[in-house]
């Protein structure tokens, strides 16, 4: 490896990185990360922090799983690469996609169509219910409803149903034909509702009204996260997603769920769909597939829908969409390793458990510190701090500010991601309850810097 000088020297020069400025970052270098170890990190100056944010919600297993390390290694051997369109396989391609069927059996999912990650799995899932509607003789089906808030990546697809305008605006046009709901936010939404069950009801009014507005006939999918995640952490109501499925229900609109980030047991259940007693028609998930150790998301499909494509007469179900990367042999034994260890370490009931530690430690924290406007979670390792300057006037805390307390937690202990004026936080979910105890220190430091 160069040496640190060159490193630090160098980082922002030549890489452009996602979700920052070119210009800001070769002024503002970003921390560079050499080692991990359990739910730690240490960065190049040798500072170790338990790392609160799990890589990018996804080092779901820790940093230190040999389970998959080794299971990649030993594939890498075998078998490096080789493609899966039609006419070629591999076998723990086969296996893989057993496990996932299996692991999401209770959610109604019957077949898995292997991606890159999120991104490519939302837009797979949108592909694949247009498709659907086509095959069922019901082509004027393209429309798209999500809701704000929410985060679906960064394709034209996925951002075209995104909820947040900064990832749009610089893209636009995007894709025609999406169309937002407000999102379960009960800090901020235009209804002005604090009761979450009564904003539930609010924005089944307003999909409801919206069908009627575009016509059942033009729209394909409903796509939602169970629990917002990059949006800044937004729990909506228990009622909330079995009352956008049954509006789907009745006028023939498939529910998407996006489990990119809920999948795998982060909010304490297996799937975020399961958390809420709802069966989806699509899923898409990455990230704890395979615990971000390897490029690896996947679209599921429910039994109902595959049945579509399966059963076709008319030629045209076949799936013209995939990428070089769908099945990779190594990504798929990391599938495989990843959802073994994920069942065999119960990650969903320390996730629960944990989840409500850290939870229960913020609300503390809001108490002793008058800049938390609003905490979210409780629902597994997900929890999202809004950090206001003026808590009446609910107004956004500075950039500069926001800077100040990240940097004073990461000295103090714990690395937390800051999405605007949100801290959101997603640690692995092998957490102890001493390691959840330093993040909830280092926030106190953070928040007292302010
Ligand atoms: C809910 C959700 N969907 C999709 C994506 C996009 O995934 P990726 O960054 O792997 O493309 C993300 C990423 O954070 C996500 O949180």
């Amino acid at each position: 490896m160069k040496d640190e000088n060159f490193l630090k020297e160098n980082n922002a020069r030549h890489l452009w990185h996602p979700m920052g400025a070119p210009g800001d970052l070769q002024s503002n270098t970003p921390k560079i990360i050499t080692g991990a170890s359990g739910v730690s990190i240490t960065d190049i100056d040798g500072h170790s922090t338990v790392d609160a944010v799990g890589g990018l919600w996804c080092v779901n297993l820790g940093y230190s799983n040999d389970v998959v390390k080794e299971a990649i290694a030993k594939q890498l051997y075998d078998l490096p690469y080789y493609s899966a369109f039609a006419g070629t396989s591999n076998p723990p391609a086969i296996e893989a996609s057993y496990a996932v069927r299996e692991f999401f059996a209770e959610d109604g999912m019957g077949r898995v169509f292997f991606t890159s990650g999120g991104s490519d799995s939302v837009e797979t899932a949108l592909r694949l219910a247009r498709q659907y509607h086509r095959l069922r003789g019901e082509p004027t089906r393209t429309k798209f409803i999500s809701l704000k808030k929410g985060y679906h990546g960064t394709h034209f697809g996925g951002a075209s149903v995104n909820g947040n305008n900064r990832f749009r605006i610089n893209y636009e046009p995007l894709l025609p034909g999406c169309f937002h709901l407000p999102s379960p936010y009960t800090y901020r939404n235009p209804f002005n509702e604090t009761d979450p069950a009564q904003l539930a009801q609010n924005i089944a009014a307003a999909f409801e009204d919206e069908i009627a507005f575009q016509g059942a006939n033009t729209i394909a999918a409903f796509i939602m996260e169970p629990i917002q995640g990059a949006g800044g952490v937004i729990v909506p109501d228990a009622s909330f997603m079995g009352l956008m499925r049954e509006i789907c229900d009745r006028h023939g609109i498939l529910m998407i769920s996006d489990e990119v980030i809920t999948g795998f047991g982060r909010t304490g259940d297996w799937s975020g769909a399961r958390h809420w007693g709802v069966q989806p028609d699509l899923m898409t998930t990455a990230k704890g597939i395979t615990s971000g150790y390897f490029p690896v998301g996947a679209c599921l499909i429910s039994e109902a829908v595959a049945e579509v494509f399966e059963k076709d007469n008319s030629g045209e179900a076949g799936i013209y969409h995939g990428y070089t990367y769908s099945a990779h042999p190594v990504g798929a034994a990391a599938v495989i390793a990843t959802l073994a260890e994920t069942k065999r370490l119960d990650l969903k009931s320390n996730a629960a458990a944990r989840g409500t530690q850290l939870y229960e430690g913020v609300l503390k924290l809001a108490e002793k510190h008058d800049i938390i406007g609003d905490v979210r979670g409780g629902h597994g390792l997900m929890t999202g701090i809004e950090i206001v300057s003026d808590k009446p006037a609910k107004t956004p805390m500075d950039g500069a500010t926001m800077a100040r307390i990240h940097q004073t937690a990461y000295e103090a202990g714990a690395m937390v991601r800051l999405g605007m004026h949100n801290i959101l936080m997603s640690p692995p979910l092998t957490i102890s309850e001493g390691e959840i105890d330093t993040i909830l220190s280092a926030l106190d430091a953070g928040f007292s810097a302010a």
